[in-house]
């Protein structure tokens, strides 16, 4: 019923890029070094917000903020990992939740993201097909929420119950298209899990094992926005019926605002239930994800581009700075 252009594997290809990951932290934290002056940020008035949310209005905003950031000191070009966690702002990550989705068949991108990407995440949330402790993180594996029908008549699914015999003989499980096919099904749970961990955050951002954000940018852009409206950031991709939804390899983010009307309606079924049909009969997790937003909440994705983008750094078009591009934002 539900089908996608055949995108996805292009879009996917272009992410795989985890080797430079550590390179491209440094390089976004070095990126503050030079700022000579340097002030935490300026509260933003309630007015300011959700300047998107204007229809017609701008697409960027006009003043300027600044890095919640200091300037990183790399006096002897020598720094260790907890010296470039020493001054990342955890005091924001009680308000901006990030949880990451991987699968236990992929250990060496889990282990360098944990090394990496997230290595300053003090609270960070990892989903997972199988339930383990790897460093200080719980793996959780939240296909084991789900409703005993997704087995029926659900080939892919069928790998789950393969993959946890294997795993109760010792044996290790590898990378393997049947595993990535599995994915798809944890999107819903994911977000569900999220709320249920953390129902206090202002914002769920969502990331992969092959994905990094910038923080700071991200930081920056979120506090332009009002948490407590509906936003559903990302990077869209046409789905069917002329739907668009966040393409999950670029990393999207939901305000509290769009996770109480999603999963804090108790009236109403679990997402994973009410919507287990789509996430069957759909090839791709993130599809079903934005599909059940927009019918739950009506909320459409909206595009923030280059933050979030399905592209490697060096194939991003339009980066300001570089020609009249700003980072523009619409709902799509
Ligand atoms: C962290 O911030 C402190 C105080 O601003 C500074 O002295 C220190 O050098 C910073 N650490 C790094 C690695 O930049
Ligand atoms: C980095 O640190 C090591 C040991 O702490 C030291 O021997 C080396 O000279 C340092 N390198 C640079 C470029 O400062
Ligand atoms: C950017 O746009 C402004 C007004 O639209 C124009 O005057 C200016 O020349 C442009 N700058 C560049 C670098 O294209």
């Amino acid at each position: 019923m539900l089908t996608l252009p055949s995108s996805r594997p292009l879009l996917r290809r272009g992410i795989y890029i985890s080797i430079p990951l550590f390179i491209l932290f440094l390089f976004g934290l070095s990126h503050f070094v030079h700022q000579p002056q340097y002030a935490f940020p300026r509260d933003v008035s309630s007015q300011q917000k959700s300047p998107y949310y204007s229809k017609g209005g701008p697409r960027h905003y006009s003043w300027e903020n600044r890095p919640f950031f200091p300037p990183l000191i790399n006096a002897d070009g020598n720094l260790t990992a907890s010296d470039l966690c020493a001054n990342f702002s955890t005091h924001l990550l009680d308000r901006i939740q990030v949880i990451l989705k991987t699968g236990a068949g992929e250990p060496e991108k889990n282990k360098a993201h944990l090394a990496t990407v997230t290595s300053c995440i003090t609270n960070l949330i990892v989903v997972s097909d199988h339930d383990e402790i790897i460093g200080q993180h719980h793996f959780i594996d939240v296909l084991d929420d789900l409703p005993p029908e997704y087995a029926s008549d659900n080939p892919d699914f069928a790998t789950y119950h393969a993959q946890k015999q294997a795993h109760s003989q010792g044996e290790s499980v590898g990378y393997s298209q049947e595993g990535w096919r599995l994915d798809r099904f944890k999107f819903l749970p994911m977000v569900e899990k999220a709320y249920e961990m953390r129902p206090h955050a202002e914002w769920y951002v969502f990331i992969e094992a092959d994905v990094y954000y910038f923080w700071d940018t991200l930081f920056r852009i979120l506090d332009q926005l009002d948490p407590s409206m509906m936003h559903y950031i990302g990077s869209p991709v046409p789905g069917a019926h002329g739907r668009s939804f966040a393409y999950g390899g670029a990393g999207f983010v939901l305000s509290t605002g769009v996770m109480k009307r999603l999963v804090g309606d108790s009236s109403d079924s679990r997402l994973s239930v009410k919507y287990m049909d789509w996430a069957k009969k759909d090839c791709c997790g993130d599809a079903v994800l934005g599909y059940a937003i927009l019918d739950k909440t009506g909320v459409k994705v909206e595009g923030l581009y280059p933050t979030f983008a399905g592209d490697d750094l060096a194939s991003l078009k339009n980066v300001p700075g570089t020609d009249n591009g700003t980072v523009g934002m619409g709902a799509n």
